[in-house]
């Protein structure tokens, strides 16, 4: 039997630490979908057209540690407001949700388009300067150097181009439960998220 989280909300909420930790604790599978987006991206910056990029990704792309860079965010943003690559993307984040075992998803639109059935709804948000920061501190432990003001109005511009786009744009379902992580420790979010989680997985929904 299948038993769907979907966690959604902007950059740097915290979502894939969430939807890790969540997925870990329940021994359900994760996908971070923004590394579908993000290896279109860079196939479209290495000259090839998104579209074709959609339908012939390969699982191995994703593991790449380049899809990480702000060049990368930025263009699959980009390729994300293609309605046809969103929707090359879409069988393949629907079969997942519903696969034996339970499965977690983060992304954008999860709880609105792809699993808007899904058994648990989150929607992982903070302020944007706390969102800057961690990005910023993650860059900066990887290597890549990085201005704070930059990667501010990086994240403002991208979060403004998920939210406006016309196909499936980043948004709260109306049963999402709302993690607003600005001043909540990344322990206790997983915390609130784990007992969400509970609440209905105690049901024997799986
Ligand atoms: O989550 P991440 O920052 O890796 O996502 C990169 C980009 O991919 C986002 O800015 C967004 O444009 C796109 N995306 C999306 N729908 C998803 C996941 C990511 O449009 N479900």
């Amino acid at each position: 039997m299948s038993f769907c989280v979907a966690i959604d909300g902007p950059a740097a909420a915290g979502k894939g630490t969430i939807a890790r930790a969540v997925a870990a604790h329940f021994g359900f599978a994760h996908l971070d979908s923004g590394l579908l987006y993000r290896a279109v991206g860079r196939r479209a910056l290495q000259g090839e057209n998104p579209l074709e990029a959609a339908r012939s990704l390969r699982p191995e792309e994703l593991d790449d540690p380049v899809l990480r860079t702000p060049e990368v965010a930025e263009a699959a943003s980009r390729v994300a407001a293609m309605p046809e690559v969103r929707k090359a993307l879409t069988d393949f984040q629907r079969a997942f949700a519903r696969r034996a075992g339970g499965a977690v998803l983060d992304g954008r639109d999860i709880g609105t388009v792809i699993c808007p059935e899904a058994e648990v709804k989150l929607f992982v948000t903070a302020s944007d300067e706390v969102r800057a920061r961690r990005r910023h501190a993650e860059l900066l432990e990887r290597g890549i150097e990085a201005e704070f003001e930059d990667v501010l109005a990086d994240l403002r511009a991208r979060d403004a181009r998920d939210r406006e786009r016309a196909v499936a744009p980043l948004a709260k379902a109306d049963d999402a439960l709302l993690l607003d992580t600005t001043e909540l420790s990344i322990e206790a979010a997983v915390n609130e998220a784990i007992r969400a989680v509970e609440r209905r997985y105690g049901q024997g929904r799986v």
